[in-house]
């Protein structure tokens, strides 16, 4: 099995957003999707609540009932663990020790970039990050490339070494993806054709 782990400290950043799209790209590329949304809020779970029947499915696990130690069904292809803000103490650290890859939503604010310092300095201290057994990428959220924000964002990122896999643009089509339990791959192309090619990176990552 495979294990995503999609954590900032930050609210707000994207995580559930980049959780319920991998997941939902996973299960359309016909692979067994467990979600484990860590988030007692569970606005993951809300969306696949929302999910129609008919779309590829998508298991899941109760944070409240499975916290630390989860019953992952043994056939899952993938795990993607959606994560609450703030997330820290013994969570972290379970989520991290079962994460093979890590992302780490970062809008570019001057207000995200510092609440995101000391968890990247968390993450380049663990272990399995040290000795390469798991791996970081960043995703700047809602941001324009050609911006200085961008730029800003990856002055800011440099001092960490870590691959920014991609910009995700500022978007509705999210939004409105999220109301019917859907990623945007589940949406027709013409409504996604600039987003497509913005994941195409992250499947890359994700896959490799
Ligand atoms: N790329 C994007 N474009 C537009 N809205 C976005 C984008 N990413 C996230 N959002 C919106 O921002 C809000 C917070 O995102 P969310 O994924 O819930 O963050 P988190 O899980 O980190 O708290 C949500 O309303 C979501 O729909
Ligand atoms: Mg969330």
């Amino acid at each position: 099995m495979r294990t995503i782990l999609v954590a900032n400290p930050k609210g707000g950043c994207g995580k559930t957003t980049l959780a319920t799209n991998l997941a939902a790209y996973l299960a359309d590329q016909n692979q067994r999707v467990v979600m484990w949304d860590m988030d007692r809020q569970k606005s993951s779970l809300e969306w696949l609540a929302l999910r129609p029947a008919e779309f590829p499915s998508i298991a899941s696990l109760d944070a409240e009932r499975d916290e630390i130690h989860p019953d992952i069904p043994e056939n899952s292809d993938w795990l993607v663990m959606d994560s609450p803000a703030g997330m820290h103490g013994k969570n972290l650290a379970h989520a991290l020790k079962l994460a093979q890859k890590i992302i780490v939503p970062v809008q570019p604010s001057v207000f995200d970039m510092s609440a995101t310092r000391d968890f990247l300095d968390r993450l380049m201290e663990e272990k399995t990050v040290r000795k390469h057994r798991s791996f970081i990428g960043i995703i700047g959220m809602r941001v324009d490339p050609r911006t200085r924000a961008a730029a800003t964002l990856e002055q800011f990122l440099k001092q960490y070494d870590l691959p920014v896999l991609t910009y995700l643009r500022d978007t509705m089509v999210y939004v409105n993806a999220a109301f019917n339990g859907k990623g945007i791959f589940d949406l027709p192309p013409y409504q996604t054709e600039r987003d497509l090619p913005q994941w195409q990176p992250i499947i890359e990552w994700v896959k490799a």
